[in-house]
């Protein structure tokens, strides 16, 4: 691909690029619903994501073209950085140039950027994010920022919320940005500390099984799930609680008696609860108890679909086929309302899997899902192209 994109680059741009970057995609394993409210998360890099390869301009225009939507060809910015609905997929890039200059990186030449990205979009695969990193990175190290990645991250996310304009949490950006390969990434996304855990797979493979049902955080319910959970959040606030993290399923009398509306009720036990699973996640593997983790990714499924309700049939149908066909748990990953369920399966017997989902999916729904099988990455990073590899 690297080629390809490097030949498109000098189709596009009349120039040769002189760095390129790499921002993977990310699958949560578990602690779903739970960055805006300071919980624990524990997601995965995956090894498909977003290439971007950059030049230095001579004046101060940047420049962004996609692989993925030569329909809308070259987007030039100039002085104008406000968010314009038409530049569809660039305001995410356009969103990270534009945050970093106005915290005061000064970036007196322009870029023109090429992005080329295998992630399919709207999976719940996390494409934006990857698409802001692959750009942060990038123009952090072309321009000799050497911004701590902790605060790149943030950077990313403030692109996300406050110029794109949803209000998602902190998971997403985070994991691409700290990543290491064979390792999931437990966080506390209040104060962000966290460790990197080591998956003891063996027998085991971790498939993600695209319902496509294409999701979009803007038509979802997404920003509706924040808004339930701050309310019910509040509440408890006003109990004297000052953080989700400090309840246990134990103190579920208390939410009840404070939370009378039924749907802020389901939102705020599924988190109470989905933290609880993901501290204890963790712990198993760290056992090495494959098995029990696989146990508490169901719960979550559950969880989301009854508690929390952002699952669809399509997604419920797809984590049931998986478990009957011996999966050691199955659950919706990223925000639902559509996108993917990731799944632990043995590797004996893995093609043979697949094909029933497949079967079974088609025959109920009419479409047939894709099955990616789950190769990790590190997190995003960039360098320079090397010239003579370049002219071969
Ligand atoms: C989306 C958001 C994340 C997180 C998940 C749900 O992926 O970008 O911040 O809230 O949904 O866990």
């Amino acid at each position: 691909m690297r080629e390809e994109m490097i030949t498109k680059f000098q189709e596009i741009f009349d120039e040769a690029p002189q760095y390129k970057s790499f921002a993977p995609g990310r699958v949560n394993l578990i602690g779903e619903h739970t960055d805006y409210t300071g919980g624990y998360v524990f997601p995965l890099a995956l090894d498909i994501g977003t290439y971007a390869l950059g030049r230095k301009r001579r004046d101060r225009k940047f420049r962004f073209y996609s692989m993925n939507e030569p329909e809308t060809g070259i987007i030039e910015v100039d002085k104008n950085w406000k968010y314009r609905e038409k530049d569809d997929w660039a305001n995410y890039p356009k969103g990270v140039v534009h945050i970093l200059k106005s915290n005061g990186y000064t970036m007196d030449e322009g870029l023109d950027i090429l992005f080329y990205g295998n992630i399919p979009r709207g999976a719940g695969l996390s494409s934006s994010a990857s698409i802001e990193l692959a750009t942060g990175v990038l123009l952090d190290e072309m321009y000799g920022f050497q911004i701590e990645r902790t605060k790149l991250v943030t950077y990313c996310r403030e692109a996300e919320n406050t110029y794109v304009g949803v209000n998602c949490g902190i998971m997403d950006q985070f994991i691409i940005g700290m990543a290491e390969k064979n390792r999931g990434l437990l966080l506390n996304t209040k104060d962000l500390t966290f460790q990197q855990v080591p998956l003891p797979l063996k027998d085991y493979s971790i498939l993600i099984i695209n319902s496509m049902i294409r999701r979009s955080l803007w038509d979802s319910g997404y920003n509706r799930c924040i808004e339930d959970a701050k309310r019910g959040e509040k509440i408890l606030k006003d109990q004297g609680i000052s953080t989700l993290t400090e309840l246990t399923p134990r103190d579920r009398p208390l939410v009840e008696k404070h939370i009378k509306d039924p749907g802020i009720y389901g939102r705020i036990k599924h988190i109470i609860t989905e933290n609880h699973r993901t501290l204890e996640g963790v712990n198993l593997l760290k056992n090495g108890d494959i098995q029990g983790f696989g146990e508490l990714m169901l719960q979550s499924h559950e969880s989301l679909k009854k508690d929390f309700q952002v699952s669809i049939p399509q997604l419920d149908t797809l984590v049931e086929d998986s478990m009957n066909l011996g999966a050691l748990g199955a659950r919706m990953t990223g925000a639902g309302f559509g996108g993917c369920i990731v799944t632990i399966v043995p590797k004996v017997g893995v093609e043979k899997f697949k094909r029933a989902i497949i079967k079974n999916y088609e025959k109920t729904y009419g479409l047939t899902p894709e099955i990616y099988l789950v190769n990790s990455s590190d997190g995003a990073k960039c360098e320079k192209i090397n010239r003579e590899v370049n002219s071969q």
